[in-house]
């Protein structure tokens, strides 16, 4: 099969102006190793990205994973979660229990990050009428009697601006990026989004102390304008992603947690990118001491060697699922899918066994200087993250620390940084969902080596930029 013309003709990328396309050549990777893949024409690229924030192990691990992947294929290659357990998803529903912080105890598959996003919001929604009649803070009861039925009191949603949390209705909704949501409207009512942790555009005298404050007091704003008794769920993720590696201030998640348990709103984590060691410990709900009442995880939990994401909840939300009818009344064939579970299972074994969480940990300091040698060029304004979870914000003028417009944007990034990375052979993002940003996401088993080369390419590309931006 010729290839190129197959993908042409057939295959239809995500995310992706298919357009480009009908002259150019549709890159095909065929291969990978470790840090690096190989496309179809024979050449290499360090993978800066581990395919998208996910394949933590790295590339290297196929014959392992494939061999435990054989062996539950020929025990039993698919059964269901509804209704049935098997062996697979109880050890890894147990695994994943174990790992994660506090009482995060009760384990649901799924597909991906946007099902668990999804998932994670259908539950706080039932929950409420779960815990049905029993006086709640306010002192309201969630069923309303009159009519004997139950009433959806507590449905709304809370999250970040520019965060992005998938593109399912309802995880899209959740979303924070107005341009991936306006095509899709109406979305799922009723989301308000409040400012994420980016500081650096901020005023530069505000203390931390004042940017938590200011923070924690545009999420209060919101839980009253939308009427707390109406909201079921805070969403957030530990570092943000989009816009670029948003860490959080000191005594934000402390105060977040406060306002949840004030309100009575079940507050989740989305850990599709953080959890399972790109921040160095097993869920990033532990490394900030967030104390989730839900955490979404996916990507890293199978270093995406398998289609498998879960959502992790406290004994507090499972309580009212443990008695009499109550069911949550949801399902996905694929949850808990007897290979993908093996394949998470045997993840979780490379994972420790290599003590990749150490490795992070290690050399997460070494990983930021040498990222940091970056900002001598004028193009780098700010390098943000933690782990191996990083972000280069670029723009126009560092001293006042203005950015690009939207048009200088489109030439920047996808005129120019996207092709020039990828032709220099190095696989990373430049993303321009917020302020644009180079996004910097290893997999786990890199080393100084693989930091060198990054910032070597980053280096000579970025200084390009530099000068065809201030040049344009
Ligand atoms: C934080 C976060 N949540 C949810 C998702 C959606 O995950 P998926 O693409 O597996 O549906 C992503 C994907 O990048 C993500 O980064």
């Amino acid at each position: 099969m010729n290839l190129q013309e197959a993908a042409r003709d057939h295959l239809w990328l995500h995310f992706t102006r298919m357009s480009g396309y009908q002259s150019a050549e549709v890159p095909i990777i065929v291969s990978g190793d470790g840090c690096y893949l190989t496309d179809s024409n024979g050449k290499r690229y360090l993978d800066a990205l581990a395919g998208l924030f996910s394949v933590n192990i790295g590339y290297g691990f196929g014959e392992e994973i494939g061999q435990a992947a054989l062996e539950q294929m020929r025990e039993l290659p698919f059964y269901t979660n509804w209704s049935y357990a098997h062996p697979r998803a109880i050890e890894l529903a147990a695994e994943v229990a174990s790992l994660a912080p506090g009482d995060l105890n009760r384990v649901f598959f799924v597909s991906g990050g946007s099902e668990a996003v999804e998932s994670a919001w259908k539950l706080a929604r039932q929950y409420y009428l779960a815990r049905g009649g029993k006086q709640v803070a306010s002192g309201e009861t969630r069923h309303d009697e009159r009519v004997g039925t139950p009433t959806p009191r507590k449905y709304k949603a809370i999250a970040r601006q520019i965060a992005y949390h998938g593109t399912t209705m309802g995880a899209l909704s959740i979303n924070g990026i107005p341009a991936l949501k306006e095509t899709f409207e109406p979305l799922v009512p009723e989301v308000r989004h409040v400012k994420n942790t980016n500081r650096y555009h901020r005023p530069p005298e505000e203390t931390e102390a004042a940017f938590t404050a200011m923070l924690l007091e545009d999420l209060e704003e919101a839980i009253l304008a939308m009427g707390p008794e109406t909201v079921c769920l805070v969403h957030m993720e530990p570092v943000q992603n989009a816009g670029g590696a948003f860490t959080p201030p000191e005594g934000y998640w402390r105060g977040v947690r406060e306002l949840c348990d004030r309100y009575d709103i079940l507050l989740s984590a989305d850990e599709v990118i953080t959890a399972f060691g790109r921040v160095g410990h097993w869920f990033g709900s532990e490394r900030y001491d967030i104390r989730p009442d839900i955490v979404c995880c996916a990507k890293g939990l199978s270093s995406s060697y398998a289609v498998i994401g879960a959502v992790v909840v406290t004994d507090k939300v499972m309580e009212p699922f443990l008695e009499g009818a109550s069911m949550y009344s949801h399902g996905i064939t694929f949850g808990g899918h007897p290979v993908m579970s093996a394949i998470a299972l045997k993840n979780i074994e490379i994972m420790k066994r290599e003590q990749i969480l150490e490795r992070v940990l290690e050399n997460e300091d070494s990983f930021r200087s040498t990222l940091a040698q970056l900002l001598d060029l004028p193009i780098c304004g700010d390098l943000r993250g933690t782990g191996y979870f990083y972000a280069l914000e670029l723009v126009k003028n560092k001293e006042t620390r203005e950015g690009f417009s939207a048009e200088e944007c489109e030439t920047l990034v996808r005129g120019f940084l996207s092709p020039a990375l990828f032709e220099r052979g190095l696989i990373c993002r430049a993303d321009d969902r917020g302020d644009p940003v180079i996004q910097i996401s290893p997999p786990l088993v890199a080393g100084q080596a693989e930091f060198d080369e990054i910032v070597g390419i980053l280096g000579d590309v970025l200084a390009e930029a530099g000068k065809r931006m201030s040049a344009g």
